[in-house]
């Protein structure tokens, strides 16, 4: 079984984008960690970045992962283009975030348009939110 981790715009930047706020690791080591993950509870996983909306949902489209875990960055608080993709391919979701959204003092960050059509979202816990989302993708994904 396969599992879809799609990272939105801006997060090719981890590990120099506000560390204070996003943590000092780098997109690679996330991956790699998943990838460790994956083999651990038996599932491939593929992982992918881009900062293009159209990338993104062209990716949620085509995939065959049996569930997919998105942390879609900025694009979570307005795209409802990558909504209304979430919503059309019939895989579960897993909104993440590595920052506490709902913490953060610009308040358009507490909103995300994606939500209501994600299966769920961890926010708020670093690297972790990623790996609480891979096993939750594990255990919804369709068989
Ligand atoms: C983020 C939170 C978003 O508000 C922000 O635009 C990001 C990263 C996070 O992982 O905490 O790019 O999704």
């Amino acid at each position: 079984m396969k599992i879809l981790v799609l990272h939105g715009p801006n997060l090719n930047l981890l590990g120099v984008r506000e560390p204070a706020i996003y943590g000092s690791i780098s997109l690679d080591s996330i991956n790699d960690r998943l990838q460790t993950l994956g083999e651990e509870l038996g599932v491939e996983v593929e992982t992918l970045q881009s900062n293009h909306e159209g990338a993104l949902i062209d990716a949620l489209h085509a995939t065959d992962a049996g569930a997919v875990v998105l942390n879609a960055g900025a694009f979570t608080h307005y795209s409802y283009a990558l909504r209304d993709a979430i919503a059309a391919v019939a895989r579960p979701v897993i909104e993440v975030h590595i920052s506490n959204v709902h913490a953060r003092p610009e308040t358009w960050r507490h909103t995300s348009v994606i939500a209501e059509v994600c299966v769920g979202t961890i926010a708020g816990l670093g690297i972790l939110s990623y790996e609480l989302g891979l096993r939750a993708a594990v255990e919804l994904a369709l068989k």
